[in-house]
């Protein structure tokens, strides 16, 4: 399962990235607007910032078809051709996703609500689906479950798509769509860093270390680290 980071601030994906080897970056208009700074810009060094084999997903804000293609178009001339275009899934983005696909663009169908959204999506050509877990769960609906149908769908009919699940409020989300087999999940950063944390592990961590120092005071002169004394 691939895991990506869904936000737009250099110095968190930088440190991010500092402490484990993420799969990529997506960003939509929200995220960009939280920089308050050229989006085009913030792309640009996003890309450089990010290793050649991290995908980057930024999303178009045109609702027609063309005007969609257009912007895409635009996005990866000035970005980068390996950029995964995201785009909303409604009849014009599905028309434009059929398009894009047919020109070998990376597309990955966002703001999915729906199963049948996403099925409808990977059909046109998208790469990646994206259904928003948490926004569903706080419609009364199962965010996770609608995730795992579209994963289910997508190899039951052997297609060339992938859930790239988004819109997570904490790790156990996460956890139930890994154990699920979905292909790819990206969240914001704090939710990221509680994927490994754990208080208990902490703790372990301090008390082996206190009973090395104890050891190493009790017998002198032995030692395993090479600037132990
Ligand atoms: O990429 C979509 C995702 O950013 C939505 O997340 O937390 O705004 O529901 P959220």
């Amino acid at each position: 399962m691939l895991v990506l980071i869904d936000n737009a601030n250099l110095y968190e994906i930088e440190e991010l990235y500092n402490s484990y080897p993420y799969d990529g970056v997506t960003t939509n208009p929200t995220i960009l607007r939280n920089e308050h700074q050229d989006p085009l810009k913030l792309l640009k060094s996003i890309r450089e910032l990010l290793p050649s084999d991290s995908q980057l997903h930024a999303q178009v804000i045109s609702d027609t078809t063309e005007g969609i293609i257009e912007e895409a178009h635009f996005m990866l001339d000035a970005i980068s051709p390996d950029l995964f275009i995201k785009i909303p899934v409604s009849a014009e983005g599905l028309r434009a996703i059929h398009k894009l696909k047919q020109e070998g663009v990376n597309i990955t169908a966002t703001a999915i609500y729906t199963a049948m959204q996403a099925f409808m999506a990977g059909k046109a050509g998208a790469r990646y689906a994206a259904p928003y877990v948490n926004r569903l769960d706080n419609m009364g609906a199962d965010g996770v479950q609608v995730a795992t149908d579209i994963h289910n769908m997508f190899r039951v009919h052997n297609m060339e798509s992938d859930v790239l699940a988004a819109s997570f409020k904490n790790s156990q989300q996460i956890l139930e769509l890994c154990k699920n087999g979905v292909g790819a999940v990206t969240a914001a950063p704090d939710v990221l860093r509680q994927l490994i944390k754990h208080d208990a592990t902490f703790t372990a961590e301090e008390n082996f270390e206190k009973d090395y120092y104890s050891l190493i005071e009790e017998v002198k002169g032995i030692h395993l680290k090479r600037d132990d004394k």
